[in-house]
């Protein structure tokens, strides 16, 4: 009932603002997007080689602790920031290094648009 509720008044509210907001410029669909096609020609270059075509980590199979399967629900259900993190950060003890060195942050979040694709169904 409650989640009725809160359904019930966005409507009401998306209603209201699209009648009551005639006066408002209408602008192009703007906010940043990041970009998942550039995400994965960033992935290629940078990530592949360790974490795979498919995002399962299969390529750095030698490297201890082995990279970690991006497909995984493990990673995929972490916040975006968290990811971002530690994309930008690196995982300390582990050959996950700090991108920020070489990405800016808007690539670091093109590229996590790209990692975000991979997420199982
Ligand atoms: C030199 C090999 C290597 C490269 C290159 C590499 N990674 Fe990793 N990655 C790893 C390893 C090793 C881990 C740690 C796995 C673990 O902790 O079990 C990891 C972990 C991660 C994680 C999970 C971090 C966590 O908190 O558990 C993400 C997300 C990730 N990598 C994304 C990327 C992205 C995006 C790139 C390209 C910009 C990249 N990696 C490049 C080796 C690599």
């Amino acid at each position: 009932m409650r989640v009725v509720g809160i359904i019930f008044s966005v409507v009401i509210g998306m209603v209201s603002v699209g009648f009551g907001g005639g006066g408002l410029k209408d602008l192009p669909a703007s906010g940043k997007e990041y970009d998942a096609v550039t995400g994965r020609e960033i992935y290629s270059n940078t990530c592949i080689r360790c974490h795979g075509i498919d995002g399962k980590g299969t390529m750095g199979l030698h490297l201890v602790p082995k990279p970690a399967d991006l497909t995984s629900p493990g990673i995929q259900s972490r916040l975006d920031a968290s990811l971002f993190k530690r994309i930008h950060d690196g995982k300390p003890n582990t050959a996950m290094g700090a991108w920020s060195t070489a990405l800016s942050d808007d690539e670091i979040w093109d590229v996590l648009a790209y990692v975000r694709t991979f997420r199982q169904e």
